[in-house]
């Protein structure tokens, strides 16, 4: 693994791999890039694969702002591109996947919606991972405000205690629920209220899906609580052209939980659409 960052947000990425094509993976909520590393060892591709942490997570700071939008993490996610092609000479050629789980699905989707026409034939797949297409209702979004609002006072352990319990299958081990917790934890307060925000006021890409006209692929733990596999299927079903995958044994984070079958099932569409 080799780290970089860009000039413009500045986005801290670890990246692995020297193909031309890029894939990007987004992280969810609250996490950072480190949440992919085990996953991203086991994958085996020839493509640069790119793990940045978001604005506001992991080692990337986030410039003095009280809401991060979607599009505001997929703006930064298409410098990351241009940087990644100014570091290493990418001509126009070269292909882009995006990748995202759950906060990094809505992320992903906002960056095939504001920048599918700007990348065009570049932009080669999109890989959703425990995530949906709907906005919050507005008692979920109220919810999500109000806990970053309380979140200096409360603090990082009581959102991790309130979201551990949905986020594993029964059977996941007390060692990766710990280094989760811990991911969790070290994030820092302003980053994860500003996220929070930014999820109340995401907008519905529900309707989008069916102009999602490249190959997709969409992953959910067998397992998951938040994304669960019928509303997961049921998504796959509207976009034009999707391969629905569900990982045995996982909840929400089947990339942590299940790295060496996520990673097969990631691996096999990128050998197929690349
Ligand atoms: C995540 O894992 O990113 C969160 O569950 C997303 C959310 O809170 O909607």
């Amino acid at each position: 693994m080799i780290s970089g960052q860009t000039k413009e947000s500045p986005l801290f990425y670890e990246e692995k791999g020297n193909g031309n094509n890029i894939v990007l993976f987004f992280h969810g909520f609250p996490f950072d890039h480190t949440m992919w590393l085990e996953a991203g060892n086991c994958l085996k591709s020839s493509c640069r694969l790119v793990f940045p942490d978001m604005r506001g997570f992991g080692n990337t700071k986030l410039p003095v702002s009280q809401v991060t939008t979607m599009q505001r993490f997929a703006e930064d996610a298409k410098d990351l591109v241009y940087h990644i092609d100014d570091q290493y000479g990418n001509i126009n050629a070269s292909k882009i996947v995006v990748c995202g789980l759950s906060m990094g699905g809505y992320v992903a989707m906002h960056f095939a919606k504001c920048f599918g026409d700007h990348f065009g034939d570049r932009l080669a797949g999109l890989i959703l991972c425990d995530t949906k297409s709907q906005a919050d209702n507005e008692a979920a979004a109220q919810n999500r405000r109000q806990r970053a609002e309380a979140l200096p006072e409360t603090g990082l352990e009581v959102l991790a205690d309130a979201m551990i319990p949905n986020l594993f299958a029964p059977q996941t081990g007390e060692n990766i629920r710990r280094n989760v917790r811990q991911m969790m934890l070290r994030q820092s307060l302003a980053g994860v209220a500003a996220a929070d925000r930014g999820m109340a006021e995401r907008p519905d890409m529900t309707a989008w899906l069916a102009d999602f006209s490249f190959p997709t692929l969409v992953i959910c733990g067998e397992q998951d609580a938040i994304s669960p596999v019928g509303e997961m299927k049921c998504m796959s079903e509207q976009l034009p052209d999707s391969r629905f995958v569900v990982i045995p044994n996982a909840g929400h984070l089947s990339p942590i939980e299940s790295p060496s079958k996520f990673s097969a099932a990631v691996g096999k569409f990128l050998d197929e659409i690349l």
